[in-house]
């Protein structure tokens, strides 16, 4: 009897010795997880207690109570939807920054209502819709059938990676690109103003956005891991959010157009223009420059861009730019089973939908564009000034995009 309740109170003694010591190792967990996660510059280490708040006086345990103090907050503070965002967008006080490092950081919000079962819905369709056309043997295209392990790794470069959150992000110029980069760059904390993370998506300056040193793709890994790179890709792709945003092959196309030719940019002037005004045109000489060449009215036609992608000659050169070559070509989608496929069609519900799916609304909104996007309606004007034939070849030309993704043939336009 006796050393039956000795033992019953060295177990209840143990328990309560194990729990201490849990206790005191989560407190360290957090904290360090906190500073590894926070890339500001390091202030001192010790923590101030924030005035207002009474703190118990055991040494260990303040940073275990404040973050469990945080933790309950989250759910008292009324919803007004205002980021509660720990790191002040503009102050700089090192004080209150080692404050910071203290504080477990929620970066998603709290919703009262689910996701809409229609948007869930959509997604569900456009999953299967890839898994469909992936899997049936009418839909043919160039390196279809190929395994992950075999699509050379310069086609890797388009896939960013935030190891953060766990998310790769498939980018498609021409498709909201600039600001999903953006916001890609936000979540990667690597940009700082005034030594905090930028948080602003359209503060950051375009050039930046689409400078690729700031952006980790797949394609770096080589330089990184060497030989393991492939085996790690694939444990991320696994593991973490995949998404990429598409839009209508065509539409896709007369963007492109409107936005590299009939605006005058030097780059695309010197490697595609000219070519096209050579090669179609009948203009051996065209300008040298770009402004030259716009001062006289000079730039290729719609008509002459359509020739030139059509034109066997162009990809034997080099392979489609990215702002026209195809989504598959890209993105790899029956190699990569994406999670969020987004259309530019319904750019800001699905934006919406993917920033809670990953988790981060509290941190980044979507940039609402104010510009005059491309609109579909217009294909009929803009197509108007190609030959059939033409149209119906580069329909063959961009007809897996159109499957994959669910957009549906322009009979209107190919059957004239
Ligand atoms: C930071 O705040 C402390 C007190 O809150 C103040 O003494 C100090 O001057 C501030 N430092 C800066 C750089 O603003
Ligand atoms: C494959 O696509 C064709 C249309 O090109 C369709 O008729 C056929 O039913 C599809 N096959 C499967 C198994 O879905
Ligand atoms: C892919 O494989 C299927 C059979 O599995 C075959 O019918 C098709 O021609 C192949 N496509 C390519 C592009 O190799
Ligand atoms: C991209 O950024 C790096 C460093 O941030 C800079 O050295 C490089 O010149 C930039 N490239 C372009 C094309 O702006
Ligand atoms: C957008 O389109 C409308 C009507 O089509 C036009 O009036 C307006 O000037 C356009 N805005 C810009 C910025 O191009």
């Amino acid at each position: 009897m006796g050393t039956s309740r000795m033992f019953r109170v060295f177990v209840v003694l143990g328990s309560a010795f194990m729990i201490l010591l849990i206790i005191i190792y989560w407190d360290d967990v957090g904290a360090s997880h906190l500073y590894l996660h926070t890339p500001v510059s390091p202030g001192p280490k010790i923590p101030h207690p924030a005035p207002a708040q009474p703190r118990p006086q055991t040494s260990r345990t303040p940073s275990f109570l404040s973050d469990i103090d945080a933790f309950v907050n989250q759910f008292l503070e009324p919803g007004t939807g205002e980021p509660t965002d720990p790191v002040p967008a503009d102050t700089s006080n090192q004080s209150e920054k080692a404050e910071e490092r203290y504080i477990p950081r929620r970066e998603w919000k709290i919703h009262l209502t689910p996701v809409a079962a229609e948007l869930r819905e959509r997604q569900e369709q456009r999953r299967r819709l890839l898994q469909e056309m992936c899997a049936n043997d009418s839909v043919v295209f160039p390196g279809k059938n190929r395994s992950f392990d075999d699509i050379p790794n310069k086609e890797l470069d388009h896939l960013i990676v935030d190891d953060r959150h766990g998310i790769i992000y498939c980018y498609v110029p021409k498709v909201a690109c600039s600001n999903w980069k953006r916001i890609m760059i936000i979540l990667s904390e690597s940009l700082l103003r005034d030594g905090v993370p930028q948080r602003d998506p359209l503060a950051i300056p375009r050039d930046l956005v689409h400078n690729s040193s700031m952006h980790f793709t797949f394609n770096k890994f080589w330089k990184r891991y060497g030989k393991f790179a492939k085996h790690l890709m694939k444990v991320k792709l696994k593991k973490y959010t995949k998404f990429l945003f598409v839009r209508d092959p065509f539409v896709r196309l007369i963007s492109a157009y409107r936005n590299k030719f009939e605006l005058p940019n030097e780059d695309f002037y010197r490697r595609f223009a000219q070519v096209m005004l050579r090669r179609y045109a009948n203009q051996p000489t065209p300008p040298a420059s770009v402004d030259e060449a716009f001062s006289v009215g000079i730039h290729p036609s719609f008509s002459q861009f359509i020739q030139y992608l059509l034109d066997p000659q162009t990809e034997k050169e080099m392979p489609f730019n990215e702002h026209w070559r195809q989504v598959y070509r890209l993105c790899h989608p029956c190699q990569i089973q994406y999670d969020f496929v987004g259309h530019l069609e319904t750019a800001e519900e699905d934006a919406e939908h993917l920033l809670r799916q990953l988790r981060v609304d509290n941190v980044v909104e979507f940039p609402t564009s104010h510009r005059n996007l491309t609109a579909s309606s217009w294909e009929a004007d803009w197509f108007s000034t190609v030959p059939v034939e033409a149209r119906r070849e580069l329909y063959k030309l961009y007809e897996p995009d159109f499957r994959l993704f669910g957009y549906h043939r322009p009979d209107s336009i190919l059957n004239e």
